[in-house]
Protein backbone atom coordinates (compact mmCIF):
# COMPACT_ATOMS: atom_id res chain seq x y z
CA UNK A 1 0.00 0.00 0.00
CA UNK A 2 1.50 3.44 -1.01
CA UNK A 3 -1.28 5.27 0.32
CA UNK A 4 -3.78 5.35 2.94
CA UNK A 5 -7.56 5.59 1.27
CA UNK A 6 -9.31 7.87 3.87
CA UNK A 7 -12.67 8.61 5.52
CA UNK A 8 -13.96 10.84 8.11
CA UNK A 9 -16.86 10.73 9.82
CA UNK A 10 -18.76 13.41 11.65
CA UNK A 11 -17.14 16.81 9.74
CA UNK A 12 -19.00 19.66 11.45
CA UNK A 13 -17.24 20.15 14.50
CA UNK A 14 -13.49 18.98 15.31
CA UNK A 15 -13.99 16.55 12.19
CA UNK A 16 -13.47 19.41 9.60
CA UNK A 17 -9.66 19.15 11.45
CA UNK A 18 -9.69 15.90 10.01
CA UNK A 19 -10.98 16.11 6.33
CA UNK A 20 -7.93 19.46 6.34
CA UNK A 21 -5.49 17.27 7.28
CA UNK A 22 -6.41 13.56 4.87
CA UNK A 23 -6.54 16.79 2.05
CA UNK A 24 -2.81 17.89 3.36
CA UNK A 25 -1.11 14.82 4.55
CA UNK A 26 1.30 13.42 1.27
CA UNK A 27 0.03 9.66 2.02
CA UNK A 28 -3.64 9.72 2.49
CA UNK A 29 -6.17 9.76 0.06
CA UNK A 30 -9.36 11.31 0.92
CA UNK A 31 -12.12 9.31 -0.79
CA UNK A 32 -15.14 10.32 1.50
CA UNK A 33 -17.06 12.27 4.61
CA UNK A 34 -19.92 10.47 6.23
CA UNK A 35 -22.47 13.07 8.50
CA UNK A 36 -26.10 12.79 9.91
CA UNK A 37 -25.89 16.29 8.18
CA UNK A 38 -27.43 14.83 4.38
CA UNK A 39 -27.14 18.41 2.91
CA UNK A 40 -23.80 19.32 5.22
CA UNK A 41 -22.40 15.91 3.56
CA UNK A 42 -23.28 16.79 0.29
CA UNK A 43 -22.27 20.34 -0.30
CA UNK A 44 -18.69 19.28 1.24
CA UNK A 45 -18.13 16.21 -0.33
CA UNK A 46 -19.03 17.65 -4.13
CA UNK A 47 -16.43 20.44 -3.12
CA UNK A 48 -13.84 17.96 -2.43
CA UNK A 49 -15.07 15.83 -5.25
CA UNK A 50 -15.07 12.77 -2.82
CA UNK A 51 -18.34 10.29 -2.11
CA UNK A 52 -20.75 11.30 0.51
CA UNK A 53 -22.49 9.20 2.82
CA UNK A 54 -24.90 9.63 5.69
CA UNK A 55 -24.60 6.01 7.33
CA UNK A 56 -21.03 5.11 8.26
CA UNK A 57 -22.20 1.50 7.28
CA UNK A 58 -22.63 2.32 3.82
CA UNK A 59 -19.23 3.78 3.49
CA UNK A 60 -17.85 0.64 4.74
CA UNK A 61 -19.81 -1.87 2.33
CA UNK A 62 -18.36 0.68 -0.28
CA UNK A 63 -14.77 -0.91 0.38
CA UNK A 64 -13.04 2.84 -0.72
CA UNK A 65 -11.50 3.19 3.03
CA UNK A 66 -8.32 1.97 4.59
CA UNK A 67 -8.43 4.18 7.81
CA UNK A 68 -11.24 6.66 8.76
CA UNK A 69 -11.09 9.46 11.15
CA UNK A 70 -13.99 9.22 13.93
CA UNK A 71 -14.97 12.67 14.94
CA UNK A 72 -18.58 11.99 16.39
CA UNK A 73 -20.09 12.46 19.72
CA UNK A 74 -18.11 10.17 22.50
CA UNK A 75 -20.79 7.41 23.03
CA UNK A 76 -20.25 6.46 19.05
CA UNK A 77 -16.53 5.92 19.34
CA UNK A 78 -16.67 2.23 20.33
CA UNK A 79 -20.02 1.87 18.51
CA UNK A 80 -18.41 2.75 14.97
CA UNK A 81 -14.84 1.68 15.55
CA UNK A 82 -16.19 -1.35 16.70
CA UNK A 83 -17.76 -1.92 13.16
CA UNK A 84 -15.38 -0.43 11.53
CA UNK A 85 -12.11 -2.66 13.12
CA UNK A 86 -14.54 -6.04 12.40
CA UNK A 87 -14.84 -4.73 8.87
CA UNK A 88 -10.81 -4.31 8.51
CA UNK A 89 -10.66 -0.52 8.52
CA UNK A 90 -8.06 1.49 10.90
CA UNK A 91 -9.58 4.26 13.27
CA UNK A 92 -8.43 7.43 14.39
CA UNK A 93 -11.04 8.04 17.48
CA UNK A 94 -11.32 11.59 18.58
CA UNK A 95 -10.78 11.45 22.48
CA UNK A 96 -12.04 9.21 24.63
CA UNK A 97 -11.16 6.45 22.90
CA UNK A 98 -14.17 5.13 24.53
CA UNK A 99 -16.89 6.54 27.33
CA UNK A 100 -16.17 2.62 29.55
CA UNK A 101 -13.45 0.62 29.93
CA UNK A 102 -15.04 -2.43 28.48
CA UNK A 103 -16.06 -0.31 25.45
CA UNK A 104 -11.97 0.84 25.40
CA UNK A 105 -10.83 -3.12 25.76
CA UNK A 106 -13.57 -4.18 23.37
CA UNK A 107 -11.42 -1.53 19.90
CA UNK A 108 -8.17 -2.69 21.56
CA UNK A 109 -8.79 -6.49 21.05
CA UNK A 110 -10.56 -5.73 18.16
CA UNK A 111 -7.67 -3.96 16.66
CA UNK A 112 -4.94 -6.52 17.12
CA UNK A 113 -6.82 -9.38 16.18
CA UNK A 114 -6.79 -8.29 12.72
CA UNK A 115 -2.86 -6.28 13.45
CA UNK A 116 -4.81 -2.77 13.06
CA UNK A 117 -4.36 0.53 14.07
CA UNK A 118 -5.84 2.61 16.20
CA UNK A 119 -5.08 6.62 16.87
CA UNK A 120 -6.91 8.90 19.72
CA UNK A 121 -7.20 12.91 19.46
CA UNK A 122 -4.99 13.50 22.52
CA UNK A 123 -3.11 16.15 20.57
CA UNK A 124 -1.97 17.77 23.90
CA UNK A 125 1.00 15.15 24.21
CA UNK A 126 2.33 17.03 21.22
CA UNK A 127 1.89 20.57 22.62
CA UNK A 128 5.20 22.41 23.67
CA UNK A 129 4.51 22.48 27.29
CA UNK A 130 3.46 18.72 27.70
CA UNK A 131 6.72 17.44 25.87
CA UNK A 132 9.12 20.28 28.43
CA UNK A 133 7.62 18.41 30.92
CA UNK A 134 8.35 15.23 29.56
CA UNK A 135 11.65 15.65 28.53
CA UNK A 136 12.82 16.90 32.30
CA UNK A 137 11.06 14.20 33.88
CA UNK A 138 12.87 11.25 31.53
CA UNK A 139 15.94 13.51 31.72
CA UNK A 140 16.06 12.78 35.42
CA UNK A 141 16.12 16.46 36.14
CA UNK A 142 12.85 15.62 38.87
CA UNK A 143 14.22 12.03 39.93
CA UNK A 144 11.70 9.47 40.91
CA UNK A 145 8.52 11.14 41.08
CA UNK A 146 6.43 11.75 44.70
CA UNK A 147 3.60 14.03 44.57
CA UNK A 148 1.29 16.08 41.59
CA UNK A 149 -1.32 18.85 41.96
CA UNK A 150 -3.08 19.30 38.68
CA UNK A 151 -5.67 21.72 38.85
CA UNK A 152 -8.40 22.38 35.50
CA UNK A 153 -10.16 25.89 35.83
CA UNK A 154 -12.59 26.81 33.30
CA UNK A 155 -16.29 28.45 33.14
CA UNK A 156 -18.99 26.70 30.58
CA UNK A 157 -22.16 28.72 30.83
CA UNK A 158 -25.41 26.72 29.95
CA UNK A 159 -25.53 28.26 26.64
CA UNK A 160 -22.17 25.87 25.55
CA UNK A 161 -24.64 22.95 26.85
CA UNK A 162 -27.66 23.75 25.20
CA UNK A 163 -26.06 23.98 21.91
CA UNK A 164 -24.65 20.51 22.16
CA UNK A 165 -27.29 18.37 23.71
CA UNK A 166 -25.16 15.36 23.22
CA UNK A 167 -23.09 16.62 25.81
CA UNK A 168 -25.24 16.64 28.76
CA UNK A 169 -26.09 13.14 29.21
CA UNK A 170 -23.93 10.17 30.49
CA UNK A 171 -25.13 7.67 27.65
CA UNK A 172 -23.74 9.80 24.90
CA UNK A 173 -20.73 11.92 26.66
CA UNK A 174 -19.79 9.34 29.27
CA UNK A 175 -19.06 12.30 32.07
CA UNK A 176 -18.94 15.96 32.33
CA UNK A 177 -15.87 17.86 32.64
CA UNK A 178 -13.88 14.77 33.18
CA UNK A 179 -14.54 13.40 29.69
CA UNK A 180 -15.46 16.48 27.78
CA UNK A 181 -12.87 19.10 29.07
CA UNK A 182 -10.47 17.35 30.81
CA UNK A 183 -10.22 14.03 29.33
CA UNK A 184 -6.85 15.88 27.73
CA UNK A 185 -5.38 16.54 31.15
CA UNK A 186 -5.74 13.26 32.68
CA UNK A 187 -4.10 11.69 29.49
CA UNK A 188 -1.33 13.61 30.08
CA UNK A 189 -1.13 13.14 33.83
CA UNK A 190 -0.86 9.37 33.00
CA UNK A 191 1.27 10.04 30.11
CA UNK A 192 4.11 12.07 32.34
CA UNK A 193 3.34 10.33 35.87
CA UNK A 194 2.41 7.00 35.28
CA UNK A 195 -0.25 4.42 35.55
CA UNK A 196 -2.64 5.12 38.09
CA UNK A 197 -3.35 1.80 40.52
CA UNK A 198 -5.96 3.33 43.19
CA UNK A 199 -8.44 6.20 43.16
CA UNK A 200 -10.46 8.11 45.95
CA UNK A 201 -12.74 11.12 44.13
CA UNK A 202 -15.91 13.42 45.06
CA UNK A 203 -17.76 14.44 42.44
CA UNK A 204 -20.97 16.62 41.44
CA UNK A 205 -23.12 18.98 39.98
CA UNK A 206 -22.66 22.47 41.16
CA UNK A 207 -24.37 25.04 38.85
CA UNK A 208 -25.40 23.30 35.69
CA UNK A 209 -28.85 21.67 34.12
CA UNK A 210 -27.20 18.70 32.72
CA UNK A 211 -27.09 15.19 34.13
CA UNK A 212 -23.12 14.78 34.12
CA UNK A 213 -20.80 16.38 36.80
CA UNK A 214 -19.10 19.98 36.55
CA UNK A 215 -16.70 19.58 39.38
CA UNK A 216 -14.28 16.87 40.18
CA UNK A 217 -11.61 16.45 43.34
CA UNK A 218 -9.52 13.33 43.01
CA UNK A 219 -6.85 11.83 44.88
CA UNK A 220 -4.50 9.58 42.97
CA UNK A 221 -2.04 6.99 44.04
CA UNK A 222 0.45 5.86 40.64
CA UNK A 223 2.22 3.09 40.13
CA UNK A 224 5.58 4.48 40.86
CA UNK A 225 4.07 5.69 44.32
CA UNK A 226 3.55 8.74 43.90
CA UNK A 227 0.36 10.82 45.36
CA UNK A 228 -1.93 13.08 43.02
CA UNK A 229 -4.53 15.54 43.53
CA UNK A 230 -6.58 16.96 41.15
CA UNK A 231 -9.01 19.50 40.92
CA UNK A 232 -11.05 20.33 37.99
CA UNK A 233 -14.11 22.37 37.20
CA UNK A 234 -16.32 24.43 34.86
CA UNK A 235 -17.60 26.67 37.38
CA UNK A 236 -15.48 29.16 37.60
CA UNK A 237 -13.36 31.60 35.33
CA UNK A 238 -9.95 30.25 33.29
CA UNK A 239 -7.40 31.27 35.61
CA UNK A 240 -4.45 30.42 38.28
CA UNK A 241 -4.76 26.74 36.91
CA UNK A 242 -1.61 24.89 38.68
CA UNK A 243 0.47 22.42 37.37
CA UNK A 244 3.51 20.79 40.18
CA UNK A 245 5.26 17.61 39.75
CA UNK A 246 7.03 17.07 42.69
CA UNK A 247 9.89 14.59 42.42
CA UNK A 248 12.69 13.26 44.85
CA UNK A 249 15.66 15.83 43.15
CA UNK A 250 13.32 18.33 41.91
CA UNK A 251 10.09 20.47 41.46
CA UNK A 252 8.50 21.46 38.02
CA UNK A 253 5.59 23.92 38.85
CA UNK A 254 3.78 25.96 36.72
CA UNK A 255 2.00 28.64 38.79
CA UNK A 256 -0.80 29.90 36.07
CA UNK A 257 -1.23 27.77 33.17
CA UNK A 258 -2.06 29.27 30.15
CA UNK A 259 -2.02 26.05 27.64
CA UNK A 260 -5.84 25.03 28.64
CA UNK A 261 -7.04 24.63 25.33
CA UNK A 262 -4.30 25.75 22.83
CA UNK A 263 -0.69 25.97 22.34
CA UNK A 264 0.21 29.26 24.13
CA UNK A 265 3.13 30.13 26.25
CA UNK A 266 3.52 28.62 29.30
CA UNK A 267 5.92 29.83 32.14
CA UNK A 268 7.70 26.57 33.36
CA UNK A 269 9.77 26.64 36.49
CA UNK A 270 12.48 23.88 37.47
CA UNK A 271 13.19 24.09 41.28
CA UNK A 272 16.21 21.53 42.41
CA UNK A 273 17.56 20.96 45.43
CA UNK A 274 21.00 20.18 46.34
CA UNK A 275 20.76 16.55 47.22
CA UNK A 276 18.30 13.71 46.41
CA UNK A 277 15.06 14.63 49.52
CA UNK A 278 15.27 11.10 50.13
CA UNK A 279 19.24 12.12 51.35
CA UNK A 280 18.62 14.84 52.53
CA UNK A 281 15.43 13.76 55.17
CA UNK A 282 18.19 11.42 57.17
CA UNK A 283 20.65 13.86 56.66
CA UNK A 284 19.15 17.45 58.12
CA UNK A 285 20.11 17.94 61.69
CA UNK A 286 17.99 20.96 62.61
CA UNK A 287 14.53 19.70 63.28
CA UNK A 288 12.41 22.18 60.95
CA UNK A 289 15.63 22.47 58.59
CA UNK A 290 14.40 23.23 54.75
CA UNK A 291 16.00 21.66 51.93
CA UNK A 292 17.73 24.58 49.49
CA UNK A 293 15.65 24.64 46.56
CA UNK A 294 16.82 26.85 43.36
CA UNK A 295 14.33 28.04 40.69
CA UNK A 296 14.55 28.99 37.32
CA UNK A 297 12.90 29.41 34.30
CA UNK A 298 12.83 26.57 31.37
CA UNK A 299 12.60 27.08 27.66
CA UNK A 300 9.39 25.67 26.01
CA UNK A 301 10.91 22.54 23.89
CA UNK A 302 10.16 22.16 20.44
CA UNK A 303 7.55 23.61 17.75
CA UNK A 304 3.72 23.64 18.49
CA UNK A 305 2.50 20.20 17.90
CA UNK A 306 -0.75 18.92 17.17
CA UNK A 307 -3.42 16.62 15.27
CA UNK A 308 -1.36 16.46 12.42
CA UNK A 309 1.25 14.62 14.53
CA UNK A 310 -0.98 12.17 15.44
CA UNK A 311 -2.40 12.45 11.94
CA UNK A 312 1.50 11.62 10.88
CA UNK A 313 1.84 8.57 12.98
CA UNK A 314 -1.28 6.95 12.38
CA UNK A 315 -0.79 6.98 8.90
CA UNK A 316 2.64 6.00 8.81
CA UNK A 317 2.20 3.00 11.16
CA UNK A 318 -0.49 2.02 8.99
CA UNK A 319 1.53 1.61 6.00
CA UNK A 320 5.56 0.97 7.73
CA UNK A 321 4.03 -0.93 11.05
CA UNK A 322 4.90 0.40 14.43
CA UNK A 323 1.80 2.22 16.69
CA UNK A 324 0.50 5.57 16.28
CA UNK A 325 1.46 8.34 18.80
CA UNK A 326 -1.32 7.96 20.90
CA UNK A 327 -2.01 4.65 20.66
CA UNK A 328 -5.73 1.89 21.78
CA UNK A 329 -3.60 1.09 25.05
CA UNK A 330 -2.18 4.51 26.19
CA UNK A 331 -5.25 6.29 25.68
CA UNK A 332 -7.38 3.75 27.57
CA UNK A 333 -5.66 4.96 30.65
CA UNK A 334 -7.11 7.99 30.87
CA UNK A 335 -10.79 6.02 30.70
CA UNK A 336 -9.80 3.96 33.15
CA UNK A 337 -8.90 6.75 35.51
CA UNK A 338 -12.06 8.96 34.21
CA UNK A 339 -14.05 5.57 34.98
CA UNK A 340 -12.44 4.64 38.67
CA UNK A 341 -13.05 8.51 39.65
CA UNK A 342 -16.87 8.22 39.01
CA UNK A 343 -17.49 4.78 40.42
CA UNK A 344 -15.06 6.02 43.70
CA UNK A 345 -17.45 8.75 43.91
CA UNK A 346 -20.78 6.99 43.14
CA UNK A 347 -19.76 4.30 45.64
CA UNK A 348 -17.95 6.08 48.04
CA UNK A 349 -15.24 4.04 48.22
CA UNK A 350 -10.92 3.86 47.35
CA UNK A 351 -11.14 2.31 43.91
CA UNK A 352 -8.69 -0.18 42.68
CA UNK A 353 -7.02 0.68 39.13
CA UNK A 354 -7.98 -1.20 36.45
CA UNK A 355 -11.22 -0.61 37.04
CA UNK A 356 -13.43 -3.62 37.97
CA UNK A 357 -15.44 -3.95 34.35
CA UNK A 358 -18.57 -5.44 35.75
CA UNK A 359 -19.01 -3.54 38.22
CA UNK A 360 -18.50 0.42 36.51
CA UNK A 361 -20.74 -1.45 33.57
CA UNK A 362 -23.15 -1.36 36.27
CA UNK A 363 -22.60 1.62 37.78
CA UNK A 364 -22.95 3.18 34.35
CA UNK A 365 -26.27 2.04 33.45
CA UNK A 366 -27.38 3.27 36.68
CA UNK A 367 -26.27 6.89 35.73
CA UNK A 368 -27.00 6.20 31.83
CA UNK A 369 -30.77 5.26 32.84
CA UNK A 370 -31.36 7.69 35.54
CA UNK A 371 -31.39 5.36 37.79
CA UNK A 372 -28.62 6.89 39.87
CA UNK A 373 -27.93 10.60 39.77
CA UNK A 374 -24.39 12.27 40.90
CA UNK A 375 -24.62 14.68 44.07
CA UNK A 376 -26.33 18.14 43.04
CA UNK A 377 -24.72 20.42 45.53
N1 LIG B 1 -8.92 16.74 20.29
C1 LIG B 1 -9.52 17.88 20.56
O1 LIG B 1 -8.91 18.86 20.96
C2 LIG B 1 -11.01 17.98 20.36
C3 LIG B 1 -11.62 19.22 20.19
C4 LIG B 1 -13.01 19.25 20.01
C5 LIG B 1 -13.74 18.08 20.03
N2 LIG B 1 -13.10 16.89 20.23
C6 LIG B 1 -13.84 15.63 20.23
O2 LIG B 1 -14.35 15.41 18.92
C7 LIG B 1 -15.60 14.74 18.98
C8 LIG B 1 -16.65 15.58 18.29
O3 LIG B 1 -16.77 16.79 18.97
P1 LIG B 1 -17.32 18.09 18.23
O4 LIG B 1 -17.09 19.21 19.16
O5 LIG B 1 -16.77 18.16 16.87
O6 LIG B 1 -18.88 17.71 18.19
P2 LIG B 1 -20.01 18.28 17.24
O7 LIG B 1 -21.29 17.92 17.88
O8 LIG B 1 -19.71 19.70 16.91
O9 LIG B 1 -19.82 17.45 15.88
C9 LIG B 1 -20.16 16.10 15.80
C10 LIG B 1 -20.39 15.74 14.34
O10 LIG B 1 -20.75 14.36 14.28
C11 LIG B 1 -21.89 14.22 13.42
N3 LIG B 1 -22.57 12.98 13.78
C12 LIG B 1 -23.31 12.70 14.88
N4 LIG B 1 -23.76 11.44 14.84
C13 LIG B 1 -23.28 10.89 13.69
C14 LIG B 1 -23.40 9.62 13.06
N5 LIG B 1 -24.11 8.62 13.62
N6 LIG B 1 -22.80 9.41 11.87
C15 LIG B 1 -22.08 10.41 11.28
N7 LIG B 1 -21.93 11.65 11.83
C16 LIG B 1 -22.53 11.87 13.00
C17 LIG B 1 -22.68 15.47 13.68
O11 LIG B 1 -23.63 15.72 12.65
C18 LIG B 1 -21.55 16.51 13.70
O12 LIG B 1 -21.18 16.89 12.40
C19 LIG B 1 -15.86 14.52 20.46
O13 LIG B 1 -15.36 13.25 20.79
C20 LIG B 1 -15.05 15.58 21.14
O14 LIG B 1 -14.69 15.25 22.46
C21 LIG B 1 -11.76 16.82 20.38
Amino acid sequence: MDSVRYGVIGIKGVGSKHVSMAQEHENVELTALVDLDEEAVKTQSQELGVRAFTDYRELLDAGIVDAVSIATPHHLHSIIGLECLNAGVNVFTEKPLANTVSDGDAMIEAAKARDLKICVGHQYRTYRTPQTMKHLIETGAIGDIMRVLWTWIEFRPESYYDRDIWRQTWRHAGGGVLMNQTSHDLDLICWLVGKPVQVSAIIGNQSHKMEVEDVVCANVLFENGAFGSIQLTINQPRGYSIRQIAGDKGTIAIPDVQSLTNNREDHILLGTYENALTDLVGETPRIAGQPEISWQPVELRAEPGGHDLLMASFTDAILNGGEALVNGESALTAVELINAIVLSAMKKKTVDVPVDREEYAELFDGLSSGSLQIPRL
